[in-house]
């Protein structure tokens, strides 16, 4: 049985204003719903907004403008019990600390405009070489020093027939972090009635570029602050991966992931391996690693055995990096008042293999003038 959310709400949405409407009927599931808080100033004045998605059927997305973060995550549990699956902080000053700063997380943020690493924090496009900044030793990580995860995005609610979703944009100039072309870039997240999210991204350029966006959320399906994720059981769509030298970008080779602790082929819990000494483990720290994906079903499936909670992940890209929190310290308090240790939370970053625009055999990342980027992840909840 699933519990009556406490104020169902029906959000109408035109021309972007909202107004909050009836309440649904106690017995009935509730309608899908969009409303918006403010969330704390910036430093220069501009103001954050909070908007909460919900789908009427227990689950609430909660969106920042600032970095367009899943700020929190709210899904029932196998006794319909709501819990935050979603690593992040209660007030925006959590994002902007030093500490947080200094760490660098990206806990829930929209990454662009290059997700993962490129090597040497260069790459060379029709006969141009263009220098990128180098935040990450001598390479690039998540789009460089002021990615998207912190820039401040624009909103729109959209209204879907049964559904709840906002429409982020931010317009990237020519040359930011070293990027060559102005690139229009919009993000859609959608919860459904089915208990989904769904993030859409568009981007468009006026000179050929490389782009890879995803979305940083560290989840931990029994609760954001609830200790590690080691127990959770975990399944990939993925024979191969891409092996990484010590600084973490990819040698170039696809290989299998038969006979080493990265084959997920077969659900098996995150911490049963995590220990192995093979050498990517050792780099990684943990699981840090770029999985192909075989396509023709979910790139991952994760359960929780006490929670009893499921998610599973389907994509349009082709990889999708698997991390483990391995570069959590326990410096940083979350939402619930408890402290992020090492293993806390994982992620699942769709995408297009790290450093791809360097690596002639990874499927491109390049888009031109007359082209679209489109890519949508789905992000499935239920329990059992
Ligand atoms: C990367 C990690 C990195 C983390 C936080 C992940 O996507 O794969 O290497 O430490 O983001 O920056």
């Amino acid at each position: 049985m699933r519990p009556v959310p406490p104020l169902a709400v029906a959000a109408l949405l035109a021309g972007g204003l909202m107004s909050v409407t009836a309440a649904a009927p106690a017995s009935a599931a509730g309608a899908s719903a969009v409303t918006k808080e403010p969330f704390g100033t910036m430093p220069d004045g501009t103001k954050i907004d909070r908007y909460t998605l919900s789908s009427g059927h227990g689950m609430k997305v909660r969106v920042i403008t600032f970095g367009g973060i899943v700020q929190s995550l709210e899904v029932p549990d196998r006794r319909g019990r709501p819990g935050n699956v979603a690593l992040g902080f209660g007030t925006l000053d959590g994002y902007l600390s030093p500490t947080y700063r200094t760490e660098n997380p990206y806990f829930g943020a929209i990454i662009g405009r290059y997700g993962n690493r490129i090597g040497d924090a260069r790459f060379t496009l029709d006969g141009t070489t263009y220098p990128l900044t180098a935040n990450d030793g001598k390479n690039t990580l998540h789009g460089g020093a002021k990615g998207f995860d912190q820039r401040v995005w624009k909103a729109e609610p959209v209204r879907g027939r049964d559904s709840a979703g906002l429409r982020l944009s931010y317009v990237s100039p020519d040359g930011e972090e070293g990027y060559p072309g102005t690139l229009r870039t919009t993000v859609t997240y959608t919860v459904t009635p089915k208990n989904e999210l769904r993030i859409g991204y568009e981007a468009t350029t006026d000179k050929a570029t490389v782009v890879n966006l995803t979305n940083h959320t560290y989840f931990n399906l029994a609760g954001e602050g609830s200790g590690d994720i080691y127990d959770h059981r975990l399944q990939l769509g993925a024979s191969k991966y891409t092996p990484v030298d010590s600084t973490l970008i990819p040698t170039g080779e696809i290989a299998p992931v038969q006979g080493t602790p990265l084959d997920f082929r077969k659900a098996t819990a995150i911490g049963e391996r995590i220990r192995d000494g093979h050498p990517q483990m050792v780099i990684g720290r943990g699981y840090d690693h770029n999985f192909v994906l075989d396509g023709g079903g979910p790139a991952a499936r994760v359960t929780e055995p006490a929670s009893g909670r499921v998610m599973e992940v389907r994509t349009t890209e082709p990889g999708i990096q698997f991390y483990s929190g391995n570069f959590l310290t326990g410096r940083l308090v979350g939402t619930s008042g408890r402290m992020y240790r090492q293993g806390d939370g994982f992620c699942l970053e769709t995408q297009h293999y790290p450093d791809s625009p360097n690596k002639p055999n990874f499927p491109s990342t390049t888009l031109r003038p007359d082209e679209t980027y489109r890519t949508t992840t789905t992000y499935a909840f239920s329990a059992r």
